[in-house]
């Protein structure tokens, strides 16, 4: 795997401000550009929700674990800010059994998305798991164990996917060493 120039160090171990552990947070939606033009669905989070040491993170790429609870609520249809429609099945089909509810890796952006000129800043997971639907209005609960590079701005979509996979890979080789792979059980409930 090629270093980028933007990647930061990462240490043989998390260091202060890591860990940094939430409490469960609702999944809200975003433009849905993560799923639909990316191929690379992220779960948005409330700023509003996370405590000021989250919200005292410098903009960019982060990793860590992620864990999904459902919740029991009747399905509902919500509306983007560019007005189409998203269904809000609060996790109710998330699987056990698929291993959709256990502690996950995932890659994590606190930022503008430079790409696509937002101006204002959000918090997006994605999830290094293949689930089979979305699970918009379940929660989520998640520890930052390092940083990864800064947010960029890219002349292609293409150029921006490839960076996110290269994020997506330098997570799990660093995940699975044991000094933050034992760090998922901050998760356990
Ligand atoms: C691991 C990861 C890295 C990302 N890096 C960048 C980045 O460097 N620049 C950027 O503009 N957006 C970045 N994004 C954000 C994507 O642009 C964003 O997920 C996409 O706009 C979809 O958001 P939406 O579903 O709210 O439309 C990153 C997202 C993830 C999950």
């Amino acid at each position: 795997m090629t270093t980028r120039h933007c990647d930061a160090e990462i240490p043989d171990s998390p260091r202060p401000p890591y860990p940094l552990v939430s409490g469960y947070c609702d999944i809200t939606c975003g433009f849905g550009r993560g799923s639909a033009e990316l191929g690379i669905p992220t779960a948005n989070v409330p700023i509003e929700e996370l405590s000021v040491e989250f919200n005292n993170l410098s903009l960019g790429i982060y990793f860590g674990f992620a864990k999904v609870q459902a919740i029991d609520k009747q399905l509902s249809v919500d509306s983007r800010s560019d007005g189409t429609k998203v269904e809000f099945n609060y996790g109710r089909y998330l699987s056990k059994e698929k291993d959709d509810l256990n502690v996950l890796p995932v890659v994590l952006s606190i930022g503008k998305n430079p790409f696509y000129g937002n101006n204002f800043k959000t918090i997006e997971l994605h999830i290094i798991h293949k689930f089979n639907k979305d699970f918009y209005g379940a929660k989520v609960k998640f520890c930052i164990l390092g940083y990864l590079r800064p947010e960029l701005d890219y002349t292609t979509k293409e150029a921006l996917i490839k960076d996110i996979n290269i994020d997506i890979y330098k997570s799990l080789s660093v995940l699975s060493k044991d000094s933050y792979k034992s760090l998922g059980s901050l998760l356990d409930d």
